[in-house]
């Protein structure tokens, strides 16, 4: 049954877990930063490999589970990776509390979860609307990479970024390559890679 003091508790603490999420990532890089970031980082294993290869770059890696974002930090303070941060949030609430200005140069979805039911594809990470804000964000030239073993899950990406006027399917093999968690037990892959048109 409806309560409105219930209710209204509830979006209290959204507003609460989203305005202490845009405190948190205000203080991680500097204003006007451009990202490599990767959504769904798990344990961070790929975006540690990466940001120790990369050190000019600045890196932020998402989960939405906290146990996995734990085990992320632990690997980057183990390797002493100062451009190298990790985050406890859902995807979309990351991107509404990212600072104007703030741009993504590449872009990693990496085994993303697979959602197979057609009942649950609206649960899936790359749709739509999350590829409008990670676009609105994508700077001039930037890069997403998009790598599952789920077949249709990567057609349907492989249409969705190919029909898109503002991103262009690249051919060849990925400029970094680290295999994550899901990929050492996956028995194949399918990837993708897309450039933002100027
Ligand atoms: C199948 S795992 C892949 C982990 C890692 N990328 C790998 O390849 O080993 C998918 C990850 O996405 C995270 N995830 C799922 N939905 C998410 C969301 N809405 N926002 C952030 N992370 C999410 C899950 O917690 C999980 O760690």
């Amino acid at each position: 049954m409806y309560n409105p003091a219930r209710t209204a508790e509830h979006i209290n603490r959204i507003d609460k877990r989203r305005s202490d999420l845009q405190s948190q990532v205000a203080g991680l890089f500097l204003p006007s930063t451009q990202l490599v970031c990767e959504f769904g980082c798990g344990h961070g294993h790929f975006l540690a490999a990466y940001a120790s290869a990369h050190p000019e770059s600045q890196c932020v890696g998402l989960d939405i589970s906290r146990e996995r974002i734990e085990r992320a930090d632990r690997k980057r303070d183990r390797a002493k990776l100062a451009n190298l941060r990790f985050v406890h949030a859902d995807a979309g609430d990351f991107l509404g509390a990212l600072p104007a200005g703030t741009t993504f140069s590449e872009i990693y979805i990496l085994f993303p979860d697979p959602w197979p039911k057609r009942r649950h594809h609206k649960n899936r990470l790359m749709q739509p609307d999350f590829l409008e804000n990670i676009t609105r964000r994508a700077g001039e030239g930037a890069r997403l990479y998009f790598r599952t073993d789920y077949e249709p899950y990567f057609r349907e990406v492989e249409l969705l970024l190919g029909a898109h006027p503002s991103w262009q399917l690249l051919a060849g093999p990925w400029p970094f390559e680290q295999v994550t968690v899901f990929q050492s037990r996956a028995p194949h892959h399918f990837s993708l890679a897309a450039s933002r048109r100027v």
